[in-house]
């Protein structure tokens, strides 16, 4: 117990560890192939890729022949995406300060945008990005997104006596579809659809999960209380998320595709 308890201590502090997020979310680039294929990149489009992450799908992007540039927040995602992609184009940017004007045929973005509550900031500069008549494609966390995994976490922290803060935007259609029309976009398509993703990590695979994604939580709870904390959070969920020795993460997304007119 004791090796355990130092092992999920020292894992709190891995904020956009590139290396755990390659070894038990590579599923998160894997389900983002067909929203290429939604983008649909042309061979000798200027795309960007925001929140481009460890750089997989800038590449898919990049094999069909359109120039890519990949941007990420964190520097440890872009450094291995340069690993990974030597000959693309990659940056550390902040994506509500995007600072780019008329330069592309496109932008698109998986699983990132539910990362940026300034969602508004975010629209006007991709909208200032984008070449006149070009198209915003992007797939993220929709309204009822990872709702068990929230309420669990909610309730067991509160309960321990702890706050809970978390800045995760998870818009409905409606909400987003209003965003983008209020930024002068024409909305072409949009969809809301359950995505329940089995973890491949076995019993340790929700533990993982929270570790990599809503570690933020922890930090005000002191190391000895934490695996309890857990442990109980897994209770709650199992009923729900955990079926024949396989967690599920209950995922719903939104996909939009947008045209600056
Ligand atoms: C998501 O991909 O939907 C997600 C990831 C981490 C935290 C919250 C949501």
């Amino acid at each position: 117990m004791k090796n355990r308890q130092t092992r999920d201590q020292a894992l709190f502090h891995n904020q956009w560890n590139a290396e755990l997020y390659e070894c038990n979310h590579a599923f998160v680039s894997q389900l983002g192939a067909d929203l290429v294929e939604l983008l649909s990149p042309q061979k000798g489009e200027r795309i960007l890729d925001l929140g481009c992450g460890t750089g997989h799908l800038a590449h898919a992007i990049a094999s069909n022949g359109a120039e890519v540039i990949g941007i990420d927040a964190a520097s440890t995602m872009v450094e291995k995406a340069r690993s990974y992609y030597p000959t693309l184009h990659f940056e550390v940017r902040d994506a509500t300060n995007l600072q780019f004007v008329e330069e592309f045929d496109a932008v698109f973005s998986n699983a990132v945008l539910h990362w940026i509550t300034a969602a508004e900031q975010v629209v006007a500069g991709i909208w200032q990005a984008l070449k006149p008549g070009g198209r915003f494609v992007a797939e993220f966390g929709g309204k009822g997104n990872v709702q068990a995994i929230v309420k669990a976490l909610g309730e067991t922290i509160r309960a321990a006596g702890y706050p809970v803060h978390l800045s995760w935007y998870f818009p409905s259609i409606g909400e987003y579809s209003s965003l983008l029309e209020k930024h002068k976009f024409e909305v072409t398509f949009t969809s809301l659809f359950d995505r329940p993703t089995p973890l491949n990590e076995g019993e340790e695979g929700m533990r993982n999960w929270i570790e990599m994604f809503a570690h933020s939580l922890f930090q005000e709870i002191p190391a000895e209380q934490q695996i309890g904390i857990m442990t109980k959070i897994e209770d709650q969920l199992r009923p729900k998320l955990y079926q024949d020795g396989i967690w599920f993460v209950d995922y719903r997304r939104i996909r939009v595709v947008a045209v600056k007119v």
